[in-house]
């Protein structure tokens, strides 16, 4: 059975000394040894949340990392600097970094090899535009996504591999797609991991849901036999993120 994995993706808020005091406003909401609990935490805040977690169940991620190890790359931060700060995810492929900064497949690809050869787990996010969901064509377009950005990455890279199906339509607007919605995409994608790889990759894979997702819904949602977790944005901010971890 595959391990459920509650994400929250805090994008870019709380200082410093704000994240310090939702880690401890959350910290008794959040236990749960049958769930991995992840905070993906703004680069700034990396190195205090990892102090204010030591002790607690909660594992921290990265929002964002370039590819190269160091040198002349103004602004960014590497890998190893995540490793050695103790951090054990990093998203990557999220829509707000495709749209809004422009990467594209090929290094998103990249940043998937990166990772794993680094020694973090990605969580490799996909998802569809209202367009594309209005005009049906959303598999084909996840299958894109996910062919491009697995190019070259192993099996056994793919069995520690986290998916996130966020449809773009659902990110912050308070539009949660259905359980039935998230369901069909994310055994879709689970699916289309067998077709690439084989069905012990499948299985292992684990595939979460975002967009939306709060304490009402999320039990719904895990009810589903792809869905495997949760990437929360706007409710992970919130003492309501102790409801979707014990969902
Ligand atoms: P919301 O939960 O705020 O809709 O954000 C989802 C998301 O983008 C998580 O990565």
């Amino acid at each position: 059975a595959r391990r459920r994995i509650i994400a929250g993706n805090w994008k870019m808020n709380m200082t410093p000394s704000e994240a310090v005091k939702l880690v401890a406003e959350l910290k008794d909401l959040v236990k749960n040894d049958d769930v991995d609990v992840v905070y993906c935490v703004p680069a700034i805040d990396i190195v205090p949340v990892v102090e204010a977690v030591k002790g607690t169940n909660v594992n921290v991620g990265a929002e964002n990392f370039y590819i190269e190890d160091k040198g002349a790359f103004t602004g960014e931060i590497s890998a190893p600097m995540l490793v050695d700060a103790g951090v054990k995810y990093v998203i990557m492929g999220h829509s707000e970094r495709r749209d809004i900064f422009g990467e594209n497949d090929i290094l998103i690809n990249a940043k998937v090899k990166k990772a794993f050869a680094a020694g973090l787990k990605p969580i490799l996010c996909c998802g569809e535009s209202l367009a594309l969901r209005k005009a049906g064509t959303y598999k084909e377009w996840i299958e894109r996504q996910i062919t491009w950005d697995l190019d070259g990455v192993t099996a056994d890279q793919v069995k520690n591999l986290v998916i996130a199906y966020e449809p773009i339509w659902a990110i912050g607007t308070g539009e949660t797609a259905t359980a039935d919605q998230a369901q069909e995409v994310c055994g879709f994608i689970r699916e289309l991991i067998a077709k690439l790889y084989d069905d012990a990759t499948a299985q292992a894979v684990r595939i979460q849901y975002g967009g939306s997702m709060n304490a009402g819904n999320a039990a719904e949602l895990l009810s589903k036999p792809d869905i495997d977790g949760g990437l929360i944005g706007g409710a992970s901010l919130k003492p309501d993120f102790g409801k979707i971890v014990n969902a």
